[in-house]
């Protein structure tokens, strides 16, 4: 149910933040810190949070231009990093009450930074001891292993990564423009991929016989690898990993042969080509491919791929968001023919 809501949740966001009609951004509440005067960000989660964190990270240096340093809450509270009280800092939590991320957030609140929370629930505690609250309007989830939360924290930090590159010079009125479009283009994409779920279904079943599973992706969906592999552990108990597509060669290679299917993640972009090469890695140890893509990255691939999920071709920048729900999709149906507690995973 709460991946179905997906659609609308992520609209919900694009709606806050982005002036649809005139293609800008919206007229947003007022920061208490100015985009332009900051030297970095620091960015601290838990969980599925963080790698929305590390998404954005790219977004905020690719388009902005703003150096992230971004650390899972639990070594950031006792890592000793350096900070300054010019720079900001934000943290991403759908409940806003995770410990070590509250503890992280009081850390930086102590050292003078100015503080943001990206929070699902806005009475929350995070929320109540941030200078800017940036809620991700996901609506109430109810399943442990976060979903829609996740796709809803990723469209608040892409509008957050644009606006940071409009207060800093870095796009241009142009450039903003094609930014928004692409993303309020998301929520329609999101409908479509949704479509993709009885395909899906039938390769979570044959997943489900296998008792590793290996993801791999380059770029914003090198997380997303990260992503899936926690999905997809978390609520199956099936071991799986996400690699940066790069890392292949330095030890998972190791490990590939029939019995590890390998789930590429891999819409069309200027290093599609390089992902493909991993692929052909993988084939020629005889790993089965399931490759999430778009149609222009069919055309690319070869054979030698198992599965192909074709998602629509959107603009790289919100593309991540879009193949977040083939990942949970394929979690959730291995999950539902393995017969565990998709709800409530144990342990968690
Ligand atoms: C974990 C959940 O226990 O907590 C994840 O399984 C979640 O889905 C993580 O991402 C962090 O929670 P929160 O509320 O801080 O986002």
């Amino acid at each position: 149910k709460e991946i179905h809501e997906q659609p609308d949740a992520v609209s919900r966001v694009v709606g806050r933040f982005v002036d649809r009609g005139a293609r800008t951004l919206a007229v947003q509440d007022p920061l208490s810190f100015d985009f332009a005067d900051l030297s970095r960000m620091t960015v601290s989660a838990c969980g599925t949070a963080y790698l929305a964190g590390l998404i954005g990270k790219y977004w905020f240096e690719r388009y902005a231009r703003l150096p992230v340093d971004i650390d899972v809450a639990s070594e950031f509270r006792y890592r000793e990093m350096p900070l300054s009280a010019n720079d900001a800092a934000f943290f991403i939590s759908q409940s806003g009450e995770t410990a070590d991320t509250l503890a992280s957030l009081r850390y930086c609140r102590k050292a003078g930074m100015k503080i943001g929370a990206v929070v699902n629930v806005r009475e929350s505690t995070m929320a109540r001891e941030s200078d800017v609250v940036l809620p991700t309007l996901a609506g109430p989830e109810i399943g442990v292993a976060s979903t829609k939360a996740f796709t809803c924290q990723l469209s608040v930090l892409a509008s957050l990564a644009v606006r940071a590159g409009v207060a800093r010079g870095v796009i241009s009125k142009e450039q903003e423009k094609t930014l928004v479009r692409a993303l309020s283009e998301a929520p329609r994409y999101a409908n479509q991929v949704l479509k993709l779920e009885e395909q899906i279904e039938r390769i979570a079943r044959e997943l489900s016989r296998y008792s590793d599973v290996l993801y791999l992706g380059r770029d914003t969906n090198f997380p997303l690898a990260m992503e899936g592999a926690l999905k997809l552990k978390e609520i199956s108990y099936i071991h799986a990993e996400g690699y940066a597509a790069g890392e292949l060669k330095h030890g998972p290679i190791a490990l590939i042969d029939e019995n590890m299917p390998v789930i590429v993640i891999a819409p069309h972009d200027r290093i599609f080509e390089k992902t493909v090469s991993n692929m052909q890695e993988v084939a020629a140890r005889g790993g089965k491919i399931i490759l999430i893509t778009d149609a222009e990255g069919v055309q690319t691939v070869g054979h030698n791929v198992a599965e192909t999920i074709v998602i629509p071709h959107a603009a790289s920048f919100v593309a991540p968001i879009l193949a977040a729900i083939p990942v949970q999709l394929l979690a959730y149906h291995t999950a539902v023919a393995m017969g565990t507690d998709v709800d409530q995973p144990r342990n968690l």
